[in-house]
């Protein structure tokens, strides 16, 4: 039962923001969720120039806003511009998802770690328990997802970066919610894994990270958390590496998506039927 104190004061304009924010696919899947649900609500993709990130979220409350998600670059910004917290969001120092409250506060959020184990679990079919795990990158999309996948039972996390120094920055922050350790980017195809994640920003600058092709195994599920409308850099290296499962950062994003509208809404979505519309996925 949504409690009718939280969501007293409905308000319908919601927007994305980012630099750059115009390829988002956010504005049609919050669209989408809004007719499935029957919620009156206007979202938008906002550009916000990159000295300009506090001002733009106190332009938007005073336009009233029911709140907004957040991407690149300014996650770990608007952990620091919110009032309060939740949990998760604290645990991974970035949010994804603002909130205004009538108050006049704003509540931080972030939903990218529980979409990503969702879309994994759900989507895709896999099971996380017991699953070796290697993630590369070191930067705030990372800092999302470790704790959620850790909790959700993987066997380990290794973690390789580019600056590998980061790396085992992250492995001292996060490991007292389990096994994770730091390894050099260049020596990580020694070791067998279940599951790849791709966590750098390579794919949007059209790179790749430098790591051993021995990485893949055919039988390996590799997951870029970046999605484009035709394969990322990083899912095509796997695909010629003869790996059968790959997956883009789609279905996370329309997981992470619906659980901001639930935050916003008090209502969840189904996710089922956008990921069909959208189509394609994994
Ligand atoms: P995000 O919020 O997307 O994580 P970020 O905090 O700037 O953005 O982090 C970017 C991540 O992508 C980092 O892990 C970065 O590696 P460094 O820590 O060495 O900078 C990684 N990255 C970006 N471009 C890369 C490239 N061309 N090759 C490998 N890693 C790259």
């Amino acid at each position: 039962m949504p409690d009718p104190f939280k969501f007293s004061k409905p308000r319908s304009r919601y927007a994305v923001v980012g630099h750059p924010v115009s390829h988002s696919k956010s504005p049609s899947i919050h669209r989408a969720f809004a007719e499935q649900c029957t919620v009156t609500m206007e979202y938008e993709a906002i550009q916000l120039d990159l000295g300009g990130f506090a001002q733009g979220v106190r332009n938007l409350q005073a336009a009233d806003f029911g709140g907004a998600n957040v991407t690149l670059p300014f996650k770990e910004q608007a952990r620091r511009i919110a009032d309060r917290l939740s949990p998760r969001a604290t645990i991974a120092g970035a949010v994804n998802t603002l909130k205004f409250a009538d108050d006049g506060g704003i509540e931080g959020d972030n939903t990218d770690g529980a979409g990503l184990v969702v879309d994994l679990i759900q989507n895709i079919g896999i099971s996380l328990a017991g699953t070796r795990l290697l993630v590369i990158g070191a930067g705030g999309a990372v800092r999302g997802i470790l704790e959620p996948l850790l909790g959700a039972g993987v066997a380990g996390v290794t973690l390789a970066n580019r600056t590998h120094e980061k790396a085992e920055r992250l492995v001292q922050e996060f490991s007292s919610y389990g096994l994770v350790e730091a390894c050099v980017l260049a020596k990580v195809g020694q070791f067998p894994f279940d599951l790849i994640i791709n966590g750098t920003a390579a794919s949007l600058e059209g790179e790749l990270p430098a790591l051993p092709s021995t990485v893949f195994a055919k039988t390996t599920l590799v997951y870029d958390l970046a999605y484009a409308d035709q394969l990322t850099p990083f899912l095509s290296l796997a695909k010629s590496a003869g790996v059968d499962r790959i997956a883009d950062g789609l279905g996370m994003l329309v997981e992470q998506a619906a659980e901001s509208f639930a935050i916003w809404h008090g209502i969840r979505p189904d996710t089922a039927r956008i990921l069909a519309d959208l189509g394609d996925h994994a």
